[in-house]
């Protein structure tokens, strides 16, 4: 791999092993944008707002998640990605992302059980099993998946793929971690199944190798496949990280073009903070996961999770302790903060923490997502981001958006769909 100079810094391309090159170190991790519209079509404040990340200097925009399949949405205003979908929409918002020289980059995702139960009687799962740590209140038990729902799963995000390419993404990443079908396949705790797709670790990563071998025989080898993996789940009996370097040195090997590593699940949330203080020193949550990650591969690495200053961002990539910087919540505030960093290399941005006050409510309303969601809202309606804004503010907007779910529930029931 050609990554000049010896030295890296926060400015310096980098060439993928499929010849692909990236101008620069700095990725927007995907944020769910909540920009779909009735028919979970991108609306133009998509646009709007990838144009201005793309502005901003960021070399790799990847999606807010995209889903495969229009009736298992996580969210109420999710975009789909599938055969129905209105084609030119998805064009338009590909090319003001991929402007200035700015790779865009599909995230592909199935909710499996993790949709709420406003928006979903019965989801499917690996294993019919609740969700824990109190999200079974919100969350419907799942139907375990047939072998023919598998295989339309695994289909469906070949199909999704290949219209990404389509519309003009320059590449796609599959959403393997936070819980999503794929990571509830890696987990012990959430597949309990008995046949070729549970019990051992080599059944429960066929799914993602399908998905992956899927994917890849649409798109070609010239375009980038990535994943998005957990470095665990941090669920007693979940998906731990011996078992993450095992996934990751199988996808080793099966011509993959880059992984990023994350952490946590709807039951768990470490993926928006909560570490160590160790890890809170270098900022980066999951940077001693990536330690033991090089050891093991040589896969172009993203860590996404915490880094807020120029200078810890520097600092991992000379520590080659990583690739690429992985930033999201930052870029809900700042859409132009690539260019900041590259022309002052000690740029921070701080972010205040977020509380109603009342953390059970904060947990449900998932408040530090939902929050920067309405930044991104702001950003698609041309308006500045406010850091100022309201928590309470943000929790009524999320709990119109509930109200939302229900009419929706009640006007196309998606349990009367069967795989
Ligand atoms: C509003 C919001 C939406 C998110 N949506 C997604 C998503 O669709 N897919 C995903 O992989 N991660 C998603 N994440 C997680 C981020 O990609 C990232 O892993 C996490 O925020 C930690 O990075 P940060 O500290 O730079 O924010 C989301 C985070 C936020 C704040």
């Amino acid at each position: 791999m050609d990554q000049s100079p010896a030295l890296p810094d926060l400015g310096s391309s980098f060439v993928l092993p499929n010849g692909v090159r990236l101008k620069n170190r700095l990725i927007k991790a995907a944020m769910s944008e909540q920009l779909g519209d009735r028919r979970h079509d991108p609306g133009s404040g998509m646009e709007n707002l990838y144009r201005q990340w793309a502005q901003g200097g960021i070399g790799l925009s990847i999606s807010g998640n995209i889903m495969v399949d229009r009736n298992a949405i996580g969210e109420l205003r999710n975009v789909v990605l599938d055969a129905h979908s209105d084609l030119n929409a998805f064009r338009r918002w590909a090319l003001a992302g991929s402007s200035h020289g700015t790779h865009l980059w599909a995230q592909l995702n199935h909710p499996g059980k993790q949709i709420i139960k406003l928006l979903c009687d019965e989801p499917v799962a690996p294993s019919a099993i609740s969700l824990g740590s109190g999200l079974e209140k919100h969350f419907n038990c799942p139907r375990a998946l047939t072998e023919d729902g598998i295989e339309k799963i695994i289909a469906q995000f070949a199909t999704s793929a290949r219209l990404a390419k389509v519309v003009g993404f320059t590449g796609v990443q599959i959403h393997a971690a936070h819980g999503y079908l794929i990571n509830q396949f890696l987990s012990p705790l959430h597949n309990q199944r008995s046949d070729q797709w549970g019990g051992s670790l080599a059944n429960r990563m066929r799914f993602l190798v399908r998905v992956y071998k899927a994917i890849r025989s649409v798109v070609g080898d010239a375009f980038p496949v990535g994943i998005k993996l957990n470095s665990a789940d941090f669920m007693r009996g979940g998906f731990t990280e011996e078992e993450s370097l095992q996934v990751v040195v199988a996808l080793g090997n099966l011509g993959l073009d880059q992984l990023e590593i994350s952490g946590g699940t709807y039951e768990s949330p470490v993926m928006v903070g909560n570490q160590a203080a160790s890890t809170r020193e270098r900022e980066a949550y999951f940077l001693n996961y990536a330690a033991r990650v090089r050891e093991v591969s040589t896969l172009p690495l993203v860590v996404t999770g915490g880094f807020r200053s120029g200078a810890a961002m520097t600092a991992a990539l000379r520590d080659a302790a990583t690739d690429f910087i992985g930033l999201a919540r930052p870029l809900a505030l700042e859409p132009d903060m690539p260019v900041k960093l590259l022309s002052e290399a000690t740029y921070r941005v701080d972010l205040r923490p977020l509380s109603t006050g009342f953390a059970a409510l904060d947990r449900i309303a998932t408040l530090d997502v939902s929050w920067y969601e309405h930044q991104l809202q702001r950003m698609a309606r041309h308006q500045l981001p406010k850091p100022g804004l309201s928590e309470w503010l943000s929790l009524g907007k999320t709990l119109l958006d509930f109200a939302a779910c229900a009419r929706k529930k009640r006007s196309t029931q998606c349990s009367t769909y069967k795989r």
